[in-house]
């Protein structure tokens, strides 16, 4: 059956975004692993962040996949990479959130260069949602280091930062 071709992105593009799709998962996938591994040590407010933020990644990684299919893209999904078990300390966790969020705003970054040289406005437009969304993100978790900084070991003051953490509100439904 000959099927629906009407392709809006160039191929270049098209892979490129694939790969962000798949690095959106990945992000959900190791939000997914923090959170498991901060219920095991119960600090289950963290852990309850880290499910929010689990699913607010999946609606990012369907924002994606939803574009290349209105682009009239064949979406091939690539392989989701495991994350690890193991991240330390709870301010080791969030320091690992915080590179990865930086690591995924270069992407962003890269990608709108590329859709800019491509005069692909459409794609550009797109993607600053994304570059947008990382800038809270990254001051998000930036806060809350410095509240962990602040407190070290101090037991009541984790307490707290944890309980603190447990009462983030659900995501939005379009993923900011
Ligand atoms: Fe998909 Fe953490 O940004």
């Amino acid at each position: 059956m000959r099927v629906l071709e009407y392709l809006l992105l160039s191929d270049p593009m098209k892979d490129a975004l694939s790969e962000q799709l798949n690095h959106e998962f990945y992000s959900a996938y190791l939000y997914l692993a923090m959170s498991a591994y901060r219920s095991h040590e119960n600090f289950n407010g963290a852990a309850q962040w880290m499910q929010l933020q689990y699913e607010e990644e999946h609606v990012h990684a369907t924002k994606i996949y939803d574009y290349l299919v209105d682009q009239g893209a064949h979406v091939k999904l690539l392989r989701i990479a495991a994350p690890s078990d193991q991240y330390g300390s709870i301010l080791e966790v969030f320091q690992a959130s915080l590179a990865h969020e930086q690591e995924m705003t270069n992407r962003l970054n890269e990608l709108s260069d590329r859709a800019l040289k491509e005069k692909d406005h459409a794609t550009y437009n797109l993607l600053q949602w994304f570059v947008n969304e990382q800038v809270e993100e990254e001051a998000t978790v930036g806060g809350i280091i410095a509240k962990l900084q602040l407190v070290k070991d101090d037991g009541y003051g984790l307490l707290m930062v944890d309980n603190e953490l447990g009462s983030r509100p659900a995501a939005q439904p379009d993923g900011a």
